[in-house]
């Protein structure tokens, strides 16, 4: 029986899926804690979706095919409705967040001294070894804001584990990426969160969904998050 579901929003992620597979079956092999992964794929254009439906026999390996793209923190909340074991673990399909890492993001939840763990690129014993300077920067500057709103050094990372209600009861819709950022200032006053190091590498193959829109949909989430958060201001 899982305990926990790895959720992957996809969009046209082809070269991705087998190395990371290959990967998440080797974690799943060692990994004291059983997990199923479920892949989230918002109607991309490419193989994606075969390719995930190859590994169903060999693996606990689940597609949640959109017809629409409703954004990767739409497709998360899709997938958190859709996953059957009480914690999930969110994290991209381009392997810049390692598989390898999950048994740890998963440990606290486990233990019970963590309702979330957050895959840290800022945090002590942390490394992003691809990235040079000027892009370390900007990413930095961008947390910047967002640290109003909850007390992690990284709120803006995309590789978490929580316990699935809290994902499920999440209010609203958020758009756009920043879905661990709505989490920690929706349930900042309650919520024992974890940072955990991680290497973050650059993405493996593919090409990055980042795009105006997507930054424009953060400014909107600051905006309402400080509405919400410092109302009167
Ligand atoms: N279903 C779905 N729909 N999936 C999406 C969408 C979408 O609209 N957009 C992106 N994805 C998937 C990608 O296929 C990938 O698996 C993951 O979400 C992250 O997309 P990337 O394109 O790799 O994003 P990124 O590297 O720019 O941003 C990621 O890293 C940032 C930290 O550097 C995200 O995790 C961000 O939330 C994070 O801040
Ligand atoms: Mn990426």
């Amino acid at each position: 029986m899982a305990i926990a579901t790895v959720i992957i929003p996809t969009l046209n992620e082809e070269e991705n899926i087998d190395n990371l597979l290959e990967r998440l079956v080797e974690v799943q092999r060692g990994n004291p804690f059983a997990f199923d992964i479920l892949f989230v794929d918002s109607a991309s254009e490419d193989e994606t979706q075969q390719k995930v439906l190859a590994w169903q026999k060999r693996a606990p390996v689940r597609l949640l095919a959109q017809k629409f793209n409703v954004g990767l923190a739409g497709a998360v909340m899709a997938g958190a409705r859709h996953a059957t074991a009480d914690l999930v673990v969110v994290m991209d399909a381009d392997l810049s967040h390692p598989p390898e890492d999950i048994p740890r993001l998963l440990q606290p939840l486990v233990a019970g001294t963590s309702n979330m763990s957050l895959g840290s690129r800022y945090t002590a014993g942390s490394a992003m070894p691809d990235w040079p300077v000027g892009r370390k920067i900007k990413s930095r500057l961008a947390t910047i804001p967002a640290r109003m709103f909850c007390d992690v050094k990284d709120p803006l990372s995309g590789f978490f584990a929580i316990e699935r209600d809290l994902l499920v009861s999440l209010p609203g819709t958020v758009p756009g990426f920043k879905i661990a950022l709505a989490l920690l200032a929706q349930y900042r006053k309650t919520i024992r969160v974890v940072e955990i190091p991680i290497v973050f590498c650059d993405r493996n193959c593919g090409s990055s969904k980042m795009s105006c829109s997507v930054v424009f949909a953060y400014l909107r989430q600051l905006v309402s998050l400080f509405a919400r958060h410092y109302p009167g201001r």
